[in-house]
């Protein structure tokens, strides 16, 4: 009978590798290792070579990192998108275009299973899972992670017994999830929230104190909500993002820490830097501000709200998402125009912003020379604008 094929979403970490053979045994299953680049993975020919390594019959990296951040992070940047106000959601945004990948490559290979390595307690085996289930509802997920009950050291031991010799012994203290919108440091001494995170948690952003005594300032250039140019060089969204989390680093910018609201019930400390990805929403909201109207303002902040919650709780393919996606698409078209960002000592703000779709009226705005701002009007429109609550107030204020 022929072997049942399995894609497996691989890191080249140890749970991945460990799940090459532990399927093969547990299930039967012929393993192909798919890595999927979402942006800073080194040396991908040796991790691909881990999959071959570890036992699957076939191992390929997938080099995603322009679609992802074309398709999800900048989708999301249209969105201002900040869990709890705070976490610009590079996980969350890479695991529904891992998904793709996986389903993609199971329909190719014949597969009727996809596996992934997350764990039980994390919100990512949530969005890889019913992100495959909206892709292709007829695909078995599997997350054997979740149950094998292995430890960091068993799960070496396992793989030595087997003869499967991974350079996987050093002892990282962190869970480290990064890619090009974002890097997510978790567990060691970060478990305590009380406890500030120590200074080998990072490694993209220096620390405030050390960061340079004179400010820098750039501009960042954005057609239709997304960014384009830095300082009037046109620039491909790698390089882009890539260039504004190293201006942000050596600043400082970019570190977050704080208690996030797991999709699972749980709460948990999360550290983060993101550097590129949060100048780019600080700019691309005050580039907004500029050229909606006041009814468009307000209400897309609820549509940017909403959104970032599906993206949080693993639902971008569900049919609200797209709906919401297409909302902020709309509203784009004339977030075009420039903003100025100015790095200091850990803080990013924006020190100015154009656009030619700017509604700002300087006539209307002055309290100087050419104003044109009917003053009589002002009286009479309030007058109205406050009608309604006088009226409840004669009504209902005791004299
Ligand atoms: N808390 C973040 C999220 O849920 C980051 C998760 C990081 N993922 C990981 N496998 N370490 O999106």
């Amino acid at each position: 009978m022929e072997k049942e094929r399995c894609i497996l979403a691989y890191s080249g970490g140890l749970d991945t590798s460990a799940l090459v053979p532990y399927m093969q045994e547990k299930f039967g299953y012929e393993i192909v290792c798919a890595l999927v680049n979402v942006g800073r993975m080194k040396d991908l020919e040796s991790l691909r070579l881990r999959g071959l390594t570890a036992g699957a019959i076939e191992s390929v990296v997938i080099e995603a990192e322009e679609e992802f951040l074309t398709d999800y992070a900048f989708e999301a940047l249209k969105a201002n998108a900040l869990y709890e106000g705070k976490y610009p959601l590079h996980s969350a945004l890479s695991r529904p275009l891992i998904s793709k990948k996986m389903v993609e490559l199971a329909h190719q290979w014949g597969a009727k299973y996809i596996a992934h390595g997350c764990t039980a307690k994390g919100n990512d085996q949530v969005r890889m899972d019913v992100s495959i289930r909206c892709l292709d509802p007829d695909i078995t997920v599997l997350g054997p992670a979740r149950e094998w009950g292995m430890t960091r050291p068993q799960l070496l031991d396992y793989l030595a017994e087997r003869g499967i010799d991974l350079p996987l012994t050093k002892k990282n203290p962190y869970s480290i999830d990064e890619n090009l919108w974002g890097r997510a440091i978790e567990c060691g001494e970060l478990e305590d929230p009380w406890v500030a995170p120590p200074a080998d948690a990072y490694q993209f952003t220096v620390d405030p104190a050390d960061a340079p005594d004179e400010a820098e300032e750039i501009v960042v250039s954005f057609e239709k909500g997304i960014p384009v140019a830095i300082d009037g060089q046109k620039m491909g969204p790698v390089e882009l993002v890539e260039k504004l989390d190293i201006i942000g680093g050596k600043h400082g910018f970019g570190r977050v820490d704080m208690v996030e609201n797991r999709l699972v019930g749980i709460k948990s400390r999360e550290t983060y830097e993101v550097a590129g990805s949060l100048a780019l929403i600080k700019a691309h909201k005050e580039l907004e501000d500029l050229v909606f109207t006041r009814e468009l303002s307000r209400f897309k902040l609820g549509v940017d709200q909403r959104l970032t919650e599906l993206i949080y709780e693993g639902l971008w393919f569900s049919p609200l998402a797209y709906c919401l996606r297409s909302f902020i698409t709309e509203s784009q078209k004339h977030v075009t125009g420039d903003v100025r960002l100015k790095y200091y000592k850990g803080n990013c703000w924006a020190a100015g912003r154009r656009s030619p779709y700017s509604l700002y009226d300087t006539n209307l705005a002055t309290y100087g020379h050419g104003d044109t701002f009917s003053h009589e009007s002002a009286k009479g429109f309030i007058q109205l604008w406050g009608l309604p609550v006088e009226v409840y107030a004669r009504k209902h204020q005791a004299k």
